[in-house]
């Protein structure tokens, strides 16, 4: 049994549960274009089949192994017949193969609607002290390179006629925890490819961003993991996280955009929780699950935000503190 993880939500789930089931109406996918990277890998193959039970129109499966993705092919078809799917053999760090297989398929369907980027490596799990300067960076190319790669593909191969995408960049949960030893090069390149992300969605207002912790999960990459680490893995269904990304594409959970959310969150919590996760936009820095710096801002201009200085025992504000010169 695992020790619980923290969590966000009071209750959290490790199977899937009806409020994300992909055949909901409200969760229906139906017309819908969704491209799936890492299609080839655990978590792409499972998020294949969660988006072909919500009745996507076609489904774009990217990946590096033609045999995986033949699996991934075989799954939408045992769940959903129905489903157009194409499969595309590209390495993500080749932007000019990945530009064209974005423009071959919106010229086939008219655009892209959402683009599900599960493609992932680990990078050598070793202290840091040992890393190989030389080789380092390999992790990150895929990570923070790939993931520029596909966001620019996207976003060009749609246009101006097709300016709205609803982007799930899988994340981990490791970049908001305290530092794990061995895994500084995998943390570090994936909290890049956040905020490359962030400042991405930022430039380009079409981008709906979603950042998902899918849960520690057993595949090919936790595998290589356990190799040399003990970790809790909490379940062994995919249907959890698959359930969910399509879950957070939907109209009901645009109000995460820019957030990061874990899959075994509850959604039904999440969305009572939508102002506080939402915040103020007249307050700089209220909202939740976003990448911040815990205590800023707490003035603007010298005045004080509302509710962040402390207010002294007779309720007043406490006057700003006097500059020593000393
Ligand atoms: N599993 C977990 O416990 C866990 C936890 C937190 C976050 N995540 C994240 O979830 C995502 C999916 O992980 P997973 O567990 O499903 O991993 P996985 O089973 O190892 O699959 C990884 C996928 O990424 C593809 N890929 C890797 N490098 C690529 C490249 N240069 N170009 C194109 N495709 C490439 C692989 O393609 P080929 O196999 O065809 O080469 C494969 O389809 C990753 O972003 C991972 O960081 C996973």
């Amino acid at each position: 049994m695992p020790p619980p993880q923290p969590s966000y939500t009071k209750v959290t789930y490790n199977a899937t549960y009806p409020a994300i089931d992909p055949t909901l109406p409200a969760l229906s996918t139906a017309g819908k274009v969704v491209v799936i990277t890492g299609a080839s890998g655990g978590i792409g193959h499972a998020a294949a089949g969660s988006f072909a039970a919500s009745g996507a129109k076609a489904l774009i499966l990217l990946g590096r192994r033609a045999d995986a993705l033949t699996e991934t092919v075989a799954h939408v078809r045992a769940t959903n017949n129905d489903v157009l799917t194409h499969t595309y053999i590209v390495d993500l760090c080749d932007s000019p193969t990945v530009r064209a297989v974005m423009a071959a398929v919106v010229q086939e369907h008219g655009g892209i609607d959402i683009l599900v980027h599960s493609a992932g490596v680990l990078a050598p799990v070793q202290p840091l002290l040992t890393a190989d300067p030389a080789t380092f960076l390999d992790g990150y190319k895929t990570t923070v390179v790939g993931t520029l790669s596909v966001a620019q593909a996207v976003v060009l191969a749609n246009g101006e006629k097709h300016p709205d995408v609803t982007f799930v960049n899988l994340t981990t949960a490791g970049i908001l925890f305290p530092p794990f030893p061995g895994m500084g090069a995998y943390v570090s390149s994936k909290m890049a490819a956040v905020k490359l992300l962030e400042a991405f969605a930022a430039e380009n207002k079409g981008v709906r961003l979603h950042n998902v912790h899918p849960g520690f999960l057993k595949t090919d990459m936790s595998a290589q993991l356990a190799r040399t680490t003990k970790l809790p893995f909490e379940y062994d269904d995919l249907s959890l996280p698959s359930n969910f990304l399509v879950w957070i594409v939907s109209p009901e959970a645009d109000f995460l955009r820019n957030k990061l959310v874990f899959a075994a969150w509850d959604v039904e919590e999440l969305k009572a929780r939508k102002a506080e996760i939402v915040g103020s936009s007249e307050r700089p820095g209220s909202g939740e699950l976003w990448f911040g710096f815990k205590g800023f801002p707490r003035y603007v201009g010298g005045n004080p935000l509302p509710g962040t200085v402390p207010p002294t025992v007779d309720g007043s504000e406490r006057p700003p503190a006097k500059r020593s010169h000393s």
